[in-house]
C-alpha cells in the first residue's frame, strides 16, 4: 500500500489497503516491541470478512506492516475482536520453558447461510514467535455459546488468575470470567445496566488505572471499566463510556451511578489497553478513529483504504473540582514525530498568528497554546481563543474555539471541509472545559484527515476525522478580549511523516 494519498494520515496508523476497524490483541513484548492487531477486511474497503491484521512498532508511531496474524477458520466464520496476553509462567501449558509465549483470545463469529448472525463464541490461539504467527487451539471454542451477541473478550492478569471481560452486547451486560490457564473459564459475575445503554455494548476493557492528585502525584490505583457503545451515542453512533470503581478478582463495582463519556469527538471507538505495560507506567491505549454511522462511506476509499487508529495515549484518573472523576488521556511521548518549529510566540494576547505550512511534506502539524494569569472572576464573556485550519485554495476549513467566560464552552466545527457529505457526519461538537488556577491549555494534532485535541493536558480530548477537497495548509490562532495580565504562549511544529 502507498501512504501518499491526500487523506492518508502520516503520524497515525492506517492499514496498507482496504478496511480496518477495532484495534485488537495489543501487547508490548519482552523486547519492548509494541504489537497492534486490528479488525481487517483484506479484500474490500467495507466491513466484513474479518481477519486480524498486524503491525509492530518500537515507539508507537513508526509502524511496520506485518503479515495477517489470524485467518477465518472456515467459510462463514470470522475472527472478531479480542485481546492477547503474554503467558509468562506457561499457565496454559502451550509453551514448555518459553517465557514469552503469546495467547490471543478472540471471538469466532459465525454467519448463517442467509447472512444473518449465528453463534458467537470465544476462542484462543497461541504463538511461539512473539505474536507473528498463531496456531488455533484444537479445543476451540473455550467459551461456547448459542448467542449471536456475545463478543470481544479482553483478558488481564489479576494476582493469581486470568480475568476476561466480554460483552453480552444486546443485554447491556459485561460478563466477567476467570481462568487459571486461559483454557477453562468460569463465569464469575456480570456488570450490567448502568450508565448509557444505547443499542449495544461492545469491546469492554478492565484496567488498573493510576490515580493522580490534581498537582500530578500518583497516589493510588482504581480499577476502571470501559465500555464501547454502538449505536446510541448522544451525538450519534459510536462512543466510549467509563466507570471508575473497585474490582476484587471476580466482581466489579462502579464508584457511583454516573455516566461518563471519554472523548467528546465522534471518532474514537473500541479503544483497547496494551497488555504488558508495567504497573509503574501509565496504561497505554489506542482506539479506532471512526464511527459506525459513516465509516463505510468515507471518501478515503478513493485512495484504496478506510479507517485509521487514534494516536497512542497514556491514561490515568484524577478527581477535579465540580467535575469529579475524570479519565485523563494525552498523546504518548511525541518526540519521535516532532518536526521543526514553525512558529513560537510568547505574547499572543488579543492578537493572531498565521502559519503557512504548505511546504511541510507530511501536511501534519502540532500546536500548543498555554494561557496563564487569568483572573478568578470577571473574565469578559467575549474573551475567546480560536484556531482555524484553512485551505487557501478553496477556503475550506475546520476550526474550534474556547470561551473564557460563562461555563467555559469549547466547540469544534468540521463543517467547513467539503469533501464528504453524510447526514450523520455531525459538524459541531462541544464540551465544557473549566480552567483552573488561572490556566488553560490546548494541544492539537492535525494529520491530513484526522484532528485530535487535548484540552488542559487531556482532561478533555476529542478525535475528529474530516475530509476537505484540498489540503488544509494554513493554521491561524487568535485570542480576543482577554483581560489585562493574561499571558498566552503558542508553539507550532511540523510533524515528521512516519510512512515516507
Ligand atoms: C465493534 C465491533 C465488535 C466486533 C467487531 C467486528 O466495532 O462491532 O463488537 O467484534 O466490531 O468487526
Amino acid at each position: 500500500g502507498s501512504y501518499g494519498g491526500q487523506y492518508r494520515p502520516q503520524v497515525h496508523f492506517s492499514p496498507p489497503r482496504h478496511f480496518m476497524n477495532d484495534p485488537n490483541g495489543m501487547f508490548r513484548d519482552h523486547n519492548g516491541t509494541w504489537h497492534l492487531y486490528y479488525q481487517y477486511n483484506p479484500t474490500k474497503s467495507v466491513a466484513g470478512n474479518q481477519h486480524w491484521g498486524h503491525a509492530t512498532s518500537q515507539d508507537l508511531y513508526h509502524w511496520t506492516n506485518q503479515p495477517i496474524a489470524l485467518f477465518p477458520p472456515k467459510k462463514n466464520v470470522y475472527i472478531f475482536s479480542g485481546s492477547a496476553v503474554i503467558d509468562k509462567n506457561n499457565t496454559s501449558g502451550f509453551f514448555g520453558n518459553q517465557s514469552n509465549g503469546v495467547v490471543a483470545i478472540y471471538t469466532l463469529a459465525e454467519y448463517l447461510d442467509d447472512g444473518s448472525p449465528g453463534p458467537q463464541s470465544q476462542a484462543i490461539a497461541y504463538s511461539y514467535d512473539s505474536g507473528f504467527t498463531f496456531t488455533p487451539y484444537d479445543g476451540n471454542p473455550v467459551i461456547p455459546s448459542n448467542s449471536s451477541q456475545f463478543r470481544d473478550p479482553k483478558v488481564v492478569w489479576y494476582e493469581d488468575h486470568w480475568v476476561m471481560v466480554v460483552a453480552y452486547a444486546q443485554e447491556f451486560a459485561i460478563g466477567i470470567f476467570t481462568s487459571p490457564d486461559l483454557i477453562e473459564w468460569t463465569h464469575a459475575s456480570n456488570f450490567s445496566n448502568q450508565g448509557l445503554l444505547g443499542l449495544q455494548w461492545e469491546c469492554p476493557n478492565l484496567v488498573r488505572m493510576p490515580l493522580y492528585t490534581e498537582d500530578g502525584q500518583r497516589r493510588d490505583d482504581m480499577w476502571t471499566m470501559l465500555i464501547s457503545i454502538n449505536p446510541g451515542a448522544p451525538v450519534g453512533g459510536s462512543i466510549t463510556e467509563y466507570y471508575p470503581g473497585t474490582f476484587n478478582g471476580t466482581h466489579f463495582e462502579a464508584v457511583d451511578s454516573v455516566a461518563r463519556i471519554a472523548d467528546f469527538g465522534k471518532d474514537n471507538y473500541a479503544g483497547q489497553f496494551f497488555f504488558g505495560v508495567p504497573d509503574e507506567e501509565d496504561p497505554v491505549s489506542i482506539a479506532w478513529a471512526s464511527n459506525w454511522q459513516y465509516t463505510q462511506t468515507v471518501p478515503t476509499a478513493q485512495e484504496g483504504w478506510r479507517s485509521a487508529m487514534s494516536l497512542p495515549r497514556r491514561n490515568y484518573l484524577t478527581r477535579i473540582d465540580r467535575v469529579g472523576w475524570k479519565l485523563i488521556s494525552s498523546p504518548y511521548d511525541m518526540q519521535p514525530i516532532m518536526g521543526r518549529n514553525l512558529a513560537y510566540n510568547q505574547s499572543l494576547v488579543n492578537g493572531s498568528l498565521t502559519v503557512d505550512f504548505s511546504d511541510i511534506a507530511s501536511n501534519a502539524v502540532y500546536w500548543e497554546v498555554n494561557v496563564t494569569g487569568l483572573p478568578k472572576k470577571g473574565v469578559p464573556e467575549m474573551a475567546t481563543l480560536n484556531f482555524t485550519l484553512l485551505s487557501p485554495i478553496t477556503a475550506e476549513y475546520i476550526r474550534g474555539g474556547y470561551y473564557f467566560g460563562g461555563d467555559n464552552p469549547f466547540y469544534l466545527d468540521r463543517g467547513g471541509a467539503k469533501g464528504f457529505d453524510n447526514v450523520f457526519f455531525t459538524d459541531k461538537l462541544s464540551t465544557n472545559s473549566l480552567f483552573r488556577n488561572g490556566s488553560w491549555s490546548m494541544k492539537g494534532v492535525m494529520d491530513r484527515s484526522i484532528l485530535e485535541l487535548f484540552l488542559n493536558d487531556g482532561v478533555d480530548s476529542a478525535t475528529a476525522t474530516f475530509f476537505a477537497t484540498q489540503p488544509l495548509t494554513f493554521l491561524i490562532i487568535s485570542t480576543s478580549s482577554l483581560p489585562h495580565g493574561t499571558r498566552v504562549s503558542t508553539r507550532v511544529n511540523a510533524l515528521k511523516s512516519t510512512w515516507q
